[in-house]
């Protein structure tokens, strides 16, 4: 039985640095990433610093969009992450969605990752999104179950040249 009750969505703070690393280190072995745009050699400081900005859209590369970087806290202790996207670009639109999300290896099959998509889904429809457009590859069970779970109606297969395809779910 896990803690699901207790899971709280939160930004990374300074003292999250030796989890969110480890973290790191552990979703890097299903290729995938938790700390978004984490760069070892920049620092803890500077990399809150442009989460922050992130957030706020300042200095945002082109065509990128504003989005918010929350660590899911349960229990006491970093179980995953979401990142909300404000708004969708063309690349979102195809792969990517409105909302990643990822639950620590040690965590899993305990309802975390639907209770995480839950509550961005929340901070989703606070931004003014209507529909959001949630997406994971194909052969990713656990992914497609969460989203399923969280009122995902299935749209399309999308077939990139390169790498799995991608299913495509839609939430109002
Ligand atoms: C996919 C992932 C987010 C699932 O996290 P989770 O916390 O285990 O998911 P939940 O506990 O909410 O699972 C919901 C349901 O999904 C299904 N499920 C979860 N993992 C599964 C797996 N490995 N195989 C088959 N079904 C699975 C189950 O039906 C599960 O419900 P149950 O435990 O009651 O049977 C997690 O495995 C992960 O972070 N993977 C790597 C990153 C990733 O793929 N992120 C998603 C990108 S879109």
């Amino acid at each position: 039985v896990g803690d699901v009750d207790t899971l709280r969505l939160r930004p990374l703070r300074l003292d999250d640095e030796g989890a969110a690393r480890a973290a790191q280190r552990e979703l890097a072995a299903d290729r995938f990433t938790f700390a978004l745009g984490y760069v070892v050699d920049d620092g803890w400081p500077a990399y809150l610093a442009r989460l922050e900005d992130e957030r706020n859209g300042v200095g945002l590369a082109p065509g990128r969009v504003p989005s918010s970087f929350l660590v899911a806290e349960a229990g006491g202790e970093i179980v995953g992450r979401s990142s909300i996207r404000h708004a969708l670009n063309e690349q979102l639109l195809r792969i990517g969605g409105h909302v990643g999300f990822c639950v620590r290896p040690g965590h899993r099959r305990r309802g975390y990752a639907t209770e995480i998509l839950k509550q961005s889904l929340v901070i989703v429809w606070a931004l003014g999104v209507e529909r959001a457009l949630v997406t994971c590859d194909d052969d990713n069970a656990g992914s497609a179950a969460a989203i399923e779970r969280c009122g995902g109606i299935f749209e399309s297969l999308y077939k990139p040249l390169l790498g799995a395809p991608v299913r495509r779910y839609w939430i109002d």
